[in-house]
């Protein structure tokens, strides 16, 4: 372990624990958009930016992907330079993102009033590539960024629905502004321009994964009868399906 100090609490972390995990370890807040406890951090917003002062030298650095390395670290979250560099943040953002939730609390607690550039349509997606993480993270690989400067964008390869994607809903749950929208109706869930068959648990009648999802697991859906919650239930005790004890 190594013992560093982050505004003015001495801190013991493991070597290579970043500068957010040590500090959220210790019960000091520090604000984030694209980064996510479930996902590997890419330091896409800047927001989370703290002061780190290492061998004499002071200087802003992303809390996010910057490791605690070296005894006697010393990191400020919330000096005038880190709330200024996060307003910065926050006013490009919030004046292309006027409508996405996710900035409206943070805008308020760092004074930023949004004014968007004329000609520039409000949207909900901050960039965060939160979601084009965790299709990689999955291994589906259905989603990415296409496109420069404000004309940055995700979607699927070419804009078509791609085959690769299994309606699993993983970009959806970690995007921060309710960006990726989905629908389902009836046993069809329909998302970035595909539809998708559902798979129904025969005890709960939850419907729970798409028949891709479950081929994309191996798992065969003949045999995939029960939920992961049902299938959790049968293995702490038995439980009856219809007339039948399992
Ligand atoms: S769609 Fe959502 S998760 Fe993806 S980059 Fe935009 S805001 Fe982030
Ligand atoms: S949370 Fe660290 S750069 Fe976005």
């Amino acid at each position: 372990m190594i013992e560093i100090t982050i505004d003015g609490q001495t801190v013991s972390v493991e070597p290579g624990t970043t500068l957010l995990k040590a500090a959220r370890a210790a019960g000091i807040e520090i604000p984030t958009l694209c980064a996510h406890e479930g996902l590997p951090p890419e330091g896409n917003c800047r927001l989370c930016s703290v002061e780190v002062t290492e061998r004499g030298k002071t200087r802003l650095a992303m809390s996010c992907m910057y490791p605690a390395n070296r005894d006697g670290l010393v990191v400020r979250t919330d000096t005038d330079r880190v709330r200024t560099a996060r307003r910065f943040v926050l006013q490009m953002l919030a004046d292309r993102n006027p409508k996405a939730p996710a900035l409206r609390s943070l805008c308020e607690e760092y004074g930023v009033t949004p004014s968007a550039p004329e000609g520039v349509e409000p949207e909900l997606c901050i960039r965060c590539g939160r979601c084009v993480r965790a299709c990689e993270t999955n291994g589906t690989n259905a989603l990415s960024f296409a496109g420069r400067g404000w004309e940055r964008e995700v979607t699927p390869p070419f804009h078509e629905a791609s085959e690769d994607c299994i309606g699993c809903l993983s970009c959806a749950e970690v995007c921060p502004t309710g960006r990726i929208t989905w629908e389902e109706k009836g046993r069809k869930r329909s998302i970035w321009g595909r539809a998708f068959d559902m798979v129904e648990c025969e005890r709960c009648h939850d419907r729970y994964a798409t028949l891709e999802q479950l081929r994309f697991t191996g798992t065969d859906p003949e045999t995939a009868r029960l939920c992961p919650r049902c299938r959790k239930t049968l293995q702490q005790g038995r439980i009856r399906l219809g007339n039948r004890e399992l």
